[in-house]
């Protein structure tokens, strides 16, 4: 694997990959890698036969109290697991490469709507940060697939709609959360959660599993599925942001005609802020 800083370096590999008939697909990532962004790459080995990955801590993403100067940065480690996993080209850009007049001056991209609940109504701005950088690497690899991890469903369903509504012609590809046998999903954040919170923190998944088990079993009043999940993680010492029931395919409200459904939750424990969703289909 090589690992380049430039866009120019980047195009100059794609370029001639695409010249010899190959399908790029492209992982973009913050690093700190770990089994989850493993997976991401498993996915992308079956669209294409050359792969890129982009490590790259956004500051567009980040609002002002957030943790971007302290996010987790590993780049040898880094470097070491794309290698192990058949990745070709390692893009690990500096701040200035990609926004060269600065972050807050940079062209923006922005999914009206869409980007402004959920994680949006709790990190303002946060959406149209992932929507500017990721349209910004696009452009720079011009990769026939993308791959982006379910964990993160409300940014995956805000790429697939700023794909559709600007005709970029990469095709996204979704890969399942991973968890570890606790139901806790992988996230570079866990390292935040103290021993005690380790413990605490898969209240969430199963909280969402309960939720969706309601569904499941034919119950659609979904304000008191949403109350009693986000009472229940209140009580076991979380401070919910929000515990939601939408439509699966636009995060629009569910209503007792929508058939496929996804639960979603944020919550704090101390430093560290977790997001988790889980996927239903209604009978
Ligand atoms: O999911 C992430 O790691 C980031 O939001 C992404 C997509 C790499 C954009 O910075």
């Amino acid at each position: 694997m090589e690992t380049v800083t430039t866009i120019r370096a980047v195009r100059e590999r794609v370029q001639a990959w695409r010249r010899a008939g190959a399908r790029v697909v492209f992982v973009p990532t913050m690093g700190n890698l770990h089994a989850g962004h493993v997976s991401l790459i498993e996915t992308a080995r079956r669209y294409g036969e050359r792969f890129v990955a982009s490590i790259f801590v956004n500051p567009m993403q980040f609002g002002p109290n957030e943790d971007f100067a302290h996010y987790p940065r590993t780049p040898r480690e880094d470097e070491g697991m794309l290698g192990a996993t058949g990745c070709d080209l390692m893009f690990m850009p500096d701040v200035a490469e990609i926004y060269p007049h600065g972050s807050e001056r940079t062209a923006r991209v922005e999914v009206p709507g869409l980007s402004r609940i959920l994680e949006g109504e709790f990190r303002p701005g946060h959406m149209e940060g992932v929507t500017t950088v990721v349209a910004k690497l696009f452009h720079i690899v011009e990769p026939d697939v993308a791959v982006f991890g379910e964990k993160d469903f409300q940014q995956l369903t805000v790429i697939r709609r700023m794909v559709a509504e600007l005709c970029m012609r990469v095709e996204i590809v979704g890969a399942p959360t991973l968890r570890e046998t606790s139901g806790l999903a992988l996230s570079s954040r866990n390292q935040y959660l103290t021993p005690a919170e380790r413990k605490l923190a898969p209240v969430i998944y199963r909280t969402l599993e309960a939720a969706a088990a309601r569904i499941r079993a034919g119950d659609a009043d979904f304000a008191s599925i949403e109350r009693s999940g986000f009472e229940t993680l209140e009580r076991a010492g979380f401070r919910p942001d929000y515990f939601s029931v939408r439509r699966a395919e636009d995060l629009g409200g569910a209503t007792a005609a929508t058939r496929t459904l996804v639960i979603l939750a944020a919550a704090r424990l101390s430093r560290a802020r977790l997001i988790d969703n889980v996927q239903v289909m209604r009978p």
